[in-house]
């Protein structure tokens, strides 16, 4: 019997297409380049699986074109860039990679956190520029964390393990989510639960770990930003789009906040050009899980969804469509 084909998307960690080929027949992009969505049609056309990344767009039009197609393993904890509800009712299975991401993305929230909290880019091109010439008392100052409010919206896996840090550098966390979380939770973490308005008015340093939806699209925007302390610091390693982008310049460029730390854009890969020339930015492109760890146990647990759902057993990662 002819084995099933694996489409996949773009260049992963090589132990999972060794996992897959075992399996499977791998129709491999070796490129970290990802496919056009003409491209995309193209190979998807003869799949029986497909291995997704989050720059490929998946919905309906490409389900057109894939008869075939059984499961889409996202090598992701967010699928924002996957149609579940269309591949539901197609009954293509959608799966994502919670959990084996949680500590390198909350370790990368605390770097992007102190590094713009204690100015170290700029501290960094300041020595390279030739410009340091003796101690001084009174440049970069930055802010003390301790005794200060993290702020956590989005109280999840990353959101917990973000507090945890949190209360190892003597910060108070206080979170909102739409559900308070078990107190076993909240004493272990150390985090208090708050509604919106009082985390966003109270927090020196406020974390985003909200999936993207309808609910928290622009979770940030210029009302928010008017809402919070000047002194205040915003940092992003979710969704692009959980922040209006341009508002976050306009609150950096006119002082309403001290600083950002972000990660993912609204529009990406594109930055609003506003924020690149704001104030007290740090600026990543979308690497908060990139450890070479991480993205290995991610591309591993994309390619064991796969190799269930081919094997007509129940992935372990499914994504369950929103009512
Ligand atoms: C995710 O998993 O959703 C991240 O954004 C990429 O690691």
């Amino acid at each position: 019997m002819a084995k099933p084909i694996v489409l996949v998307t773009r260049a992963i960690p090589q132990e999972a297409l060794d996992l897959l080929a075992v399996h499977a027949t791998v129709d491999a992009n070796v490129a970290d380049v990802g496919y056009t969505p003409e491209e995309l049609i193209l190979h998807a056309q003869s799949a029986d699986a497909m291995v997704a990344l989050l720059t490929d767009r998946v919905g309906e039009p490409l389900f057109a074109h894939a008869p075939k197609l059984k499961v889409v393993a996202n090598v992701a904890v967010g699928y924002d860039n996957i149609d579940v509800g269309a591949a539901a009712k197609r009954g293509i299975t959608v799966t994502n990679t919670p959990g084996v991401l949680t500590d390198a993305t909350a370790d990368f929230a605390w770097a992007l956190l102190l590094a713009v909290t204690r100015n170290v880019l700029p501290a960094d091109r300041y020595v390279r520029d030739g410009r340091f010439r003796e101690w001084m008392m009174m440049e970069f100052h930055g802010a003390e964390l301790s005794r200060r409010t993290l702020g956590i919206a989005g109280f999840g896996r990353i959101g917990q393990a973000v507090a945890r840090r949190g209360r190892g550098f003597g910060m108070h966390v206080v979170y909102t989510n739409p559900r308070q979380v078990a107190q076993a939770v909240e004493e272990e973490t150390g985090a208090r639960f708050v509604d919106k308005e009082t985390l966003i008015a109270t927090s020196d340093v406020l974390s985003l770990h909200v999936p993207l939806n309808a609910a928290t699209r622009h979770f940030l925007s210029d009302a928010e930003f008017a809402l919070m302390k000047p002194s205040a610091y915003v940092i992003n390693t979710a969704r692009g789009p959980v922040i209006d982008e341009a508002a976050l310049a306009r609150a950096l460029n006119s002082g309403a906040i001290r600083g950002a730390g972000i990660d993912v854009y609204e529009r990406e890969p594109v930055v609003e050009a506003a924020l690149l020339a704001a104030p007290n930015t740090v600026l990543a492109p979308h690497i908060a899980s990139a450890t070479t760890e991480t993205r290995t146990r991610m591309a591993m647990m994309a390619a064991e969804n796969v190799i269930a759902v081919l094997a007509g057993r129940p992935p372990v990662n499914p994504v369950v469509p929103q009512a």
